[in-house]
């Protein structure tokens, strides 16, 4: 079994783009920016959204966080996603989700300036994905592509079963492994809380992609031996031994599942970090201005 090291992988990725970025700033060009909204104290997407803005001093971007209370009107936030679609210097910016109730995510996210939209949540990005176009891909399947690729994890031919059809990660995911690319030309099975015997499916996978948000989800008995496992989730479980009374686990029962498995992301340090390095690379092709 060979453990997948985001966690390394995610810090090349980052050195790499630290580099461009110095080549750029000495060829003149002005240093890349991101910006971030998040609305409201939710602790994960304080978490996430911190992660973020300090992987981009990192790398030497410029970053601007902008907060609003819980409460904030959509009508104000419209406002301020106007702003920085017409700030010349902010290169991709990201609004944090979920979103509180009272505001339309889908309403905030048809606003984004699609060249800005360095999530790849709009929908001119997501039809430009499918018909195989250059865009942004989302963070978390374009970073399983990177990590597939730099473990040199053959894809074509194979079967891949993506378990969620989240528009964050499962349906995008499916659709990138199913592509006719070097990275792609896989056979995908989309599963989700309807499909009817999930494990006949999952049983017949050479690579496997847990994106359902349920912890330890997949067992043992669901996997094929010499399978690709990636684990997305990211399941906040209460463990009393920990200062923070939770511990992290994902959608795979990690102990049991790598035994049998050919190769296995952790969590944490597996898909995590390469969400952060893939939104660092979607902020240089945005400031490149690639397309
Ligand atoms: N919430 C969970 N994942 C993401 C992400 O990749 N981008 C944004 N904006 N919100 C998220």
């Amino acid at each position: 079994m060979i453990l997948i090291d985001g966690k390394k992988i995610s810090l090349q990725l980052q050195s790499e783009i630290a580099q461009e970025v110095k080549d750029m700033i000495a060829k003149g060009n002005k240093q890349p920016h991101l910006a971030a909204i998040l609305v409201g104290d939710d602790p994960a997407s304080q978490t996430y959204v911190g992660s973020k803005v300090k992987a981009c001093e990192n790398v030497g971007f410029k970053s601007t966080l902008v907060t609003f209370e819980a409460y904030v009107s959509e009508q104000k936030l419209l406002a301020k996603i106007e702003e920085l679609n017409n700030d010349d210097d902010i290169d991709g910016y990201i609004v944090q989700l979920p979103l509180p109730r009272h505001i339309s995510e889908q309403k905030i996210i048809e606003a984004i300036k699609p060249s800005k939209d360095v999530d790849g949540f709009h929908p001119i990005n997501v039809g430009r994905l499918v018909l195989n176009l250059p865009t942004y891909v989302s963070a978390t399947p374009f970073g399983i592509v990177q990590l597939l690729e730099r473990y040199n994890i053959p894809t074509d031919g194979k079967h891949c079963v993506v378990i969620g059809r989240s528009h964050i990660v499962g349906s995008p995911m499916s659709i990138l492994m199913a592509k006719n690319t070097n990275l792609g030309n896989c056979t995908v099975t989309l599963c989700h809380s309807h499909t009817q015997n999930l494990k006949e499916h999952t049983l017949n996978a050479d690579i496997i992609i847990a994106a359902i948000g349920k912890p330890n989800f997949v067992t043992a008995d669901m996997v094929k031996e010499g399978a690709v496992i990636i684990d997305v989730g990211i399941n906040r479980v209460d463990d009393v031994t920990k200062k923070s009374g939770f511990k992290l686990v994902g959608d795979v029962q990690f102990d049991e599942v790598s035994k049998k498995a050919g190769y296995i992301t952790p969590v944490p340090g597996g898909v995590g970090p390469m969400t952060i390095a893939s939104l660092l690379k979607n902020t240089l092709i945005a400031a490149k201005k690639e397309f």
